[in-house]
């Protein structure tokens, strides 16, 4: 065989390999705020299951890698976390368990300082063990950790939804808007709702939302919509002690009501289709690829 004639024999069976599409395509959500301790975990993690209980595949990641909580707010201890699959190199077959509800995740772990740097490397390893996965599911929910650190942007802008968390105090809503402006300001196209937590009533949420959409709206020209309240509840803070989702565990409480409402908003907005936009995993790759940082 001469030389033009192997090489045409590579062509023809590269052209016959299956394009790297994503045959049944998770929606990936992005779950951030402005400060922490506004209720991102507890969120992500009953809306979760929220979905789960309404026939969905979902894959919790805990990305508040190194200080994460999820698998304290379920009550199980997991043997692998994130702090493995990243610094090991840990497959996720192996760091994946399985959580009530038959929800899949993984722990964010602990013992990594939030000043450590990952390096393009690992998330590699990440990504492609995530690419691998992402059939399986039909949401994936990372939950990030507080503030918008270089390591997790490439996350929270590959998103195909970002799920802002703020409380109505002034105060939140202006770290929401700082979040907001960050991630606007990246000249990325995005796609962004919020959740306003520890409402004492609907306008209170509603009053929020409006604040924060007409700031945003004037000064970032980015649309943002409205996912809907979630109750002050001193539900949420018991549901911790006893470490059980509070989804599960009180499911009539006007606390799980308002998060099945939260989950019934995602779910209007049916599946992401990569026709439209570019899947998660080109972009996140695409970012990667430059050096991790923007
Ligand atoms: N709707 C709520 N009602 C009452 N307390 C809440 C509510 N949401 C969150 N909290 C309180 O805030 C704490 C922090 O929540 P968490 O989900 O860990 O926030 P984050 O992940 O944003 O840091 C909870 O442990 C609980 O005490
Ligand atoms: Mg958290």
């Amino acid at each position: 065989m001469d030389q033009a004639e192997s090489l045409r024999k590579r062509m023809e069976l590269r052209l016959a390999e299956p394009p790297a599409v994503y045959q049944k395509k998770a929606k990936t959500l992005a779950v951030i705020s402005g400060k922490g301790g506004v209720g991102k975990s507890n969120l992500s993690l009953n809306t979760a299951l929220a979905l789960s209980k309404k026939g969905k595949n979902v894959l919790l990641i805990d990305l508040d890698v190194g200080m994460g909580n999820i698998d304290i707010l379920i009550g199980r201890q997991t043997l692998y976390t994130m702090v493995d699959v990243l610094n090991q190199k840990l497959p996720f077959d192996r760091a994946v368990s399985t959580g009530p509800e038959g929800i899949q995740y993984i722990s964010g772990g602990t013992g990594l300082n939030a000043m450590f740097e990952l390096n393009r490397e690992n998330w590699s390893f990440f990504l492609k063990e995530l690419a691998s996965v992402l059939g399986n599911f039909d949401y994936v929910l990372f939950d990030m950790g507080a503030g918008l650190s270089k390591n997790q942007l490439p996350f929270v802008l590959s998103a195909d939804e970002i799920l802002v968390v703020t409380t109505p105090e002034p105060t939140s809503i202006m770290d929401a808007y700082s979040a907001i402006k960050h991630l606007a300001l990246t000249g990325q196209k995005l796609k962004i709702k919020v959740i306003v937590n520890r409402c004492t009533n609907q306008k209170d949420g509603i009053s929020a939302f409006m604040r924060l959409s007409g700031t945003v709206n004037a000064f970032l020209q980015q649309k943002l919509a409205y996912a809907g309240p979630v109750p002050e509840d001193p539900l949420v803070s018991k549901a911790v002690v006893e470490q059980q989702p509070f989804l599960l565990k009180y499911p009539r409480s006007k606390l799980s009501r308002a998060v099945y409402l939260l989950a019934d908003s995602l779910l209007e907005d049916g599946r992401a289709h990569s026709d439209e936009n570019r899947s998660f995993i080109d972009k996140l790759s695409s970012f990667l690829r430059r050096g991790n940082t923007l």
